[in-house]
């Protein structure tokens, strides 16, 4: 088939090359901005007296309607077609004749696509901010419900100190809202409209750069042209925020496995959000987390992609540039299917807080506690630590547990100890106690979960 930009050459393409070079597989998605933005550049066209305000108004309609047959289906998108951009603009030739051949003046492709990127990967990230501030709530309602609920917290995966589980639950919403927060951020850069830089100098006609791009929403425009189509920094921006975020949900999966297994069983997820195994009868497998775990890798090779394809590149467009897509695409359409499956999983997660208690009250995860307690007695930390070190070795040798251990062997390792050492190491009081902010007592929970519901309505 002839090209459109067919002059140049003169040779067919081979068919081969057709299907190599053709991004249409992958960048169709991106009907509706291309759309809009032809929309908008007709406008702008006319105003600037570029083309006529009748022809304007052809294009104009002719697009809409292109753009409702493609949403419909009554138009089928060629996949033989060597781009989106290609394809809108045959067809829009094909629909009103010679008129549509003037929609492509003070424009290049490389504008075009620029912007189209931009429009798409906008609205992208505003879905994926809903779906992290819907995980987000999911998780400050399952703390708030089991702010009381003592386990074990781990360093090195070993029993330290006692916790509740709204603690270590907002520990994750606090991650998330900073996810949220660099996806606000990364969009502010993306916010800056490229269309108008054309191939790469600028154009000769006089264009009104600024009165296209806030008739597509945008605050700014890129200020150099060379940069403004060469620029994928948001590309990758993007892809490095959505690492973070997969980071994030790949950490808790991982814990989410440990907590279902048989040796912990801390937390029994819904029938909704698991699998059996063919063979063994007697299994309910985590898959959901395990999958988010997975694509976690996935995501990292887009991001790499994306920052080997551009290192070597010298201004200004060049179609290497054609692969910033499907990776950023992969991203988007991962991290969506993996918050929307977090958001259902977490917020039917049953928590069996016998279970996680029972961890919490072996293990002599009170020890620091023991230590304290000497240390509010006078005793210089370093020596209580010591002293409640040989207490825990005693123990240990001996089948016992810090909780049982009768007042007179506690006086043989230090004579401050009291009756009201007891007290001092009781799980209740161990979290409660550390009320200071940021820490692991009920109040503290509370004041979390206040201060991240405001964030989120902020
Ligand atoms: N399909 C191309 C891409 O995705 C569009 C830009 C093509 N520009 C060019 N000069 N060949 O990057």
């Amino acid at each position: 088939m002839a090209k459109m930009w067919a002059g140049r050459t003169a040779g067919d393409t081979s068919k081969i090359a057709d299907e190599f070079n053709s991004s249409i597989g992958f960048d169709s998605r991106m009907y509706k901005e291309d759309i809009t933005g032809s929309i908008a550049h007709a406008k702008m066209l006319a105003k600037q007296g570029i083309i006529a305000q009748s022809e304007a108004e052809t294009l104009c309609d002719a697009l809409a309607g292109i753009l409702d047959d493609i949403a419909s289906g009554k138009l089928l998108i060629d996949k033989n077609a060597e781009d989106i951009h290609m394809f809108v603009e045959e067809v829009l030739t094909a629909r009103v004749g010679d008129v549509g051949k003037k929609l492509h003046t003070a424009r290049s492709r490389n504008d075009q696509v620029a912007l189209d990127l931009r429009v798409y990967l906008m609205n992208r990230v505003d879905e994926l901010s809903e779906r992290v501030y819907s995980l987000i709530a999911a998780l400050t309602d399952q703390a708030e419900q089991h702010k009381t609920v003592i386990m074990p917290g781990y360093t090195h995966l070993q029993r330290a100190q006692p916790i509740m589980f709204g603690h270590h639950l907002m520990a994750y919403a606090m991650m998330l809202l900073r996810d949220a927060d660099r996806m606000a951020d990364c969009k502010r850069r993306m916010n800056v409209s490229p269309i108008g830089c054309c191939a790469l100098a600028g154009t000769t006609y006089d264009t009104d750069r600024y009165f296209e791009a806030e008739q597509l929403g945008f605050d700014e425009i890129a200020m150099n042209s060379l940069d403004g189509v060469s620029d994928r920094d948001f590309v990758v921006e993007l892809l490095s925020v959505i690492s973070i975020l997969m980071m994030h949900l790949s950490r808790l999966s991982e814990e989410i496995i440990l907590w279902s297994s048989w040796e912990f069983g801390f937390v029994e997820l819904s029938d909704a959000y698991t699998t059996g195994s063919s063979i063994m009868p007697q299994k309910k497998n985590s898959d959901m987390a395990e999958l988010v775990r997975g694509k976690t890798g996935r995501v990292y090779g887009d991001l790499m992609a994306a920052l080997t394809m551009l290192k070597g590149l010298p201004l200004a467009y060049n179609k290497d540039m054609q692969e910033d897509k499907e990776g950023v695409f992969d991203a988007v359409d991962t991290a969506k299917m993996s918050l929307e499956v977090f958001i259902g999983m977490i917020s039917t997660m049953k928590v069996k807080a016998d279970n996680m208690k029972k961890a919490a009250q072996r293990g002599f995860i009170n020890a620091t506690d023991l230590a304290d307690y000497l240390t509010k007695k006078g005793m210089p930390f370093r020596s209580a630590y010591k002293i409640s070190g040989s207490i825990v070795a005693y123990c240990i040798e001996n089948g016992q547990v810090l909780e049982t251990l009768p007042l007179e062997t506690y006086k043989e390792f230090s004579d401050i100890f009291e009756e009201d050492l007891y007290e001092d190491i009781d799980l209740d009081t161990c979290v409660n106690k550390r009320n200071s902010v940021g820490g692991t007592s009920v109040q503290s929970i509370e004041s979390q979960i206040n201060y991240v519901r405001r964030k989120c309505n902020g």
